[in-house]
């Protein structure tokens, strides 16, 4: 009887010590949002330029709708010391890591790094290689909450198991740290990403300020993305993603001056209904009201972090009219109607194209315009701008 009782308070009060779960386990049950460094300003950071960001994030209203992780990627690190411990630039950073970390929780808002599985960064800085428990120490003791981790110089690492060896690495600190995995979709990341505890992992290689094409950076050195080349990548990997691990089209190029505002809203537009992480990567400090308007539009924004998480396909395509669907908790659906084309086209959703029966009357609304568009049955038609989307809601 006391050997039973004995048995049974192990059961329920040591056992359960064992089993707990991973700090990580609630991260990025909604697409990440945020700012990173790297599309804009490359190796060009500084305290100032990241703190500048932090505050205009705040200041912009961007914080209000929904961005919080301002990360810093590739260039903040220059050596390691005498005992291998990262050591950031101190002419960049003269206030060290943890300082500016402290700068941007007081904002009320979360703060990323960058490293990288192999021995170099991109930029062939000090990458993780051999370090991976010594750095994720170090970053939890900076009270860092996001690592985007980077693949160069990986050599013939495994790409699972190095992305495993730090997720296990930033667990054994137990901060809550998400780990966005960036090996560019080289090893199908969307197949073991989730179980690895990666919570964002990007499908492609690096994204260019410009609407299309795959392009070679230099012949036999494969490749940055337009916008439409993402979009198709993406298209087929959307059993892959739902809360807590999404599909990753790279960060936002909105605001960077390569696309017309049209180009931008439907490269906005997409990333929404793709569920992807909303990082935005344009200069927060001096941005256009155009530009403020799309990334900070809250009806947009709410399908890309519906907590269904969904992320949308394509259910039309009719040469370059496309129509392409997201399923939201409620049972609505977000539409985007998108035209590839180089003229304005009349672009028809029907409900069946979007799962509802053809007699349903349903509620539409445009996210654009903020505007109903009263009960509609059976379908709905827009003209769409070239290269431009008409996003709805569609609501039985
Ligand atoms: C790779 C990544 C980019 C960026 C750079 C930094 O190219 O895919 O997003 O982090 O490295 O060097």
């Amino acid at each position: 009887m006391h050997a039973m009782r004995t048995l049974l308070i192990f059961a329920l009060l040591v056992l359960p010590a064992f089993a707990q779960p991973s700090p990580s386990a609630h991260l990025a049950l909604t697409p990440p949002m945020g700012w990173n460094s790297w599309n804009k300003f490359a190796c060009n950071v500084s305290d100032e330029l990241v703190r500048g960001m932090a505050d205009a994030v705040v200041q912009s209203g961007m914080k209000d709708a929904g961005y919080r992780y301002v990360v810093i990627d590739d260039c903040w690190q220059v050596r390691r010391d005498e005992n291998g411990n990262i050591v950031a630039d101190s002419q960049r950073f003269p206030n060290g890591i943890k300082a500016l970390a402290d700068y941007i929780h007081t904002l009320g808002l979360k703060f990323g790094i960058y490293s990288d599985a192999g021995s170099k960064t991109c930029e062939g800085r000090p990458g993780s290689l051999g370090h991976e428990y010594q750095d994720a120490l170090q970053y939890a003791s900076w009270e860092v909450d996001y690592l985007k981790y980077d693949w160069c110089n990986a050599s013939t690492q495994d790409a699972r198991a190095s992305y495993a060896l730090m997720r296990d690495a930033l667990d054994a600190t137990g901060r809550p740290i998400v780990l966005s995995i960036c090996e560019w979709g080289k090893h199908q990341p969307w197949l073991w990403g989730r179980e690895v505890g990666g919570n964002l992992w990007r499908a492609t290689g690096d994204i260019q300020d410009r609407w299309g094409e795959k392009k070679e950076w230099k012949p036999g050195d494969c490749c940055s993305y337009g916008v439409t080349a993402i979009i198709d990548e993406l298209a087929d990997l959307y059993s892959y993603a739902g809360p807590g691990h999404w599909n990753d089209p790279d960060m936002l190029e909105v605001g960077n001056g390569g696309m017309t505002d049209t180009e931008y809203r439907s490269h906005f537009s997409f990333w929404a209904l793709l569920a992807a992480p909303l990082i935005a990567g344009n200069d927060l400090r001096n941005m256009r009201p155009e530009i403020h308007d799309i990334l900070t539009n809250k009806e947009v924004i709410a399908i890309n972090q519906d907590p269904l998480g969904r992320q949308g396909q394509r259910v039309r395509k009719d040469s370059d009219r496309e129509v392409w669907s997201k399923q939201l908790v409620d049972g609505s659906r977000a539409v985007i109607l998108f035209n590839r084309g180089e003229a304005e086209q009349n672009i028809v959703a029907t409900w069946e194209d979007i799962g509802y029966p053809g007699k349903v009357v349903a509620s539409v609304r445009d996210l654009w315009q903020h505007k109903d568009l009263g009960k509609q049955s059976g379908k709905f038609g827009a003209a769409v701008p070239p290269h431009g989307v008409v996003m709805l809601t569609v609501q039985p």
